[in-house]
């Protein structure tokens, strides 16, 4: 009996602890410039494998990085000084604004590498369990994944948000129109979690997201995949890759509860 109870709690402490792959978050930001080059990333959005509390950022304890601290790992095969110069950037930009730190991998379990084998910029979303990747490639410093934008982008969806446009909100702030995105991108409109795995802290859709698609993100034809509903609203807010939104700063430091535990 007593074994039973025993294997029982390794079993489920097992799947608590088990990594959970989610899926890579790919992205828009190279469409003007360069072909889209899809890598083996698995793009079936659909299901997740294991169903969480999320917010637009995920709510597992186990997703958010413990400490407030991000481990990561570059792998010079493919980058400069200068890329790494611009990715510890990102990082400083997002340090400042929150708790988060970013520290160069010794001994941690969990953590992130950067590699560049890929013509796209992509994330996974939130922490994975062991290694997980943020794929850039690499481009002269200021284009394309190596925007200093682009790297926060990504850096965002590592620290486990997902884009704006879908949250399960998105439908009462944005229309979708199918019939001008590229049939293969597809997925990246589809709406994934449900409205109780989500939660937008009550401060809204936020257009002005690092993580907002931009109005034509991979228009197969030239005209508009998002529009926004409010007519007061300029389209062109949407997509900007400057720097974190007001909105992203607020809800990085609640899921990471910045404000509560000042020197920590
Ligand atoms: C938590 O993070 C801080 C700052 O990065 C570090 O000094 C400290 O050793 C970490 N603590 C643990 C238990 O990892
Ligand atoms: C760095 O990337 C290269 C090329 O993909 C790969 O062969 C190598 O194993 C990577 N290094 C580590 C330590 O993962
Ligand atoms: C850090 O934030 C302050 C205040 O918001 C700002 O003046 C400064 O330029 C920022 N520094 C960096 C490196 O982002
Ligand atoms: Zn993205």
């Amino acid at each position: 009996m007593l074994k039973t109870i025993l294997v029982l709690i390794f079993v489920l402490c097992g799947v608590y602890l088990a990594p959970v792959n989610f899926k890579e978050m790919g992205d828009e930001n190279l469409i003007s410039d360069v072909d889209v080059i899809e890598d083996s990333i698995k793009e079936d959005l659909s299901e997740s494998p294991t169903r969480v509390k999320r917010f637009n950022a995920k709510k597992h304890p186990y997703l958010r990085w413990p400490n407030k601290t991000v481990p990561y790992w570059i792998n010079m095969t493919f980058y400069t000084s200068e890329h790494v110069q611009q990715i510890e950037k990102a990082m400083r930009e997002i340090e400042n604004v929150t708790c988060l730190k970013f520290v160069g991998r010794t001994y941690q379990h969990d953590y992130v590498t950067f590699t560049g084998n890929t013509k796209r910029c992509v994330s996974q979303v939130g922490r994975n369990g062991g290694q997980q990747y943020i794929r850039l490639m690499p481009t002269t410093v200021e284009t394309n994944c190596f925007r200093l934008g682009s790297i926060m982008h990504e850096l965002v969806h590592t620290l486990g948000f997902y884009h704006t446009h879908i949250g399960t909100n998105r439908d009462d702030h944005i229309k979708i129109l199918w019939e001008n995105i590229d049939p293969s991108r597809q997925n990246d409109f589809k709406v994934f979690l449900k409205s109780d795995e989500v939660d937008d802290f009550g401060l809204g859709y936020d257009f002005d997201s690092i993580l907002q698609y931009h109005s034509k993100a991979f228009s197969a034809n030239g005209k508009p995949t998002i529009v926004v509903k409010d007519p007061n609203i300029k389209p062109n807010r949407m997509g900007q890759r400057k720097s974190l939104s007001r909105g992203d700063v607020l809800r990085i430091r609640k899921f990471y509860d910045c404000d509560d535990e000042p020197n920590i």
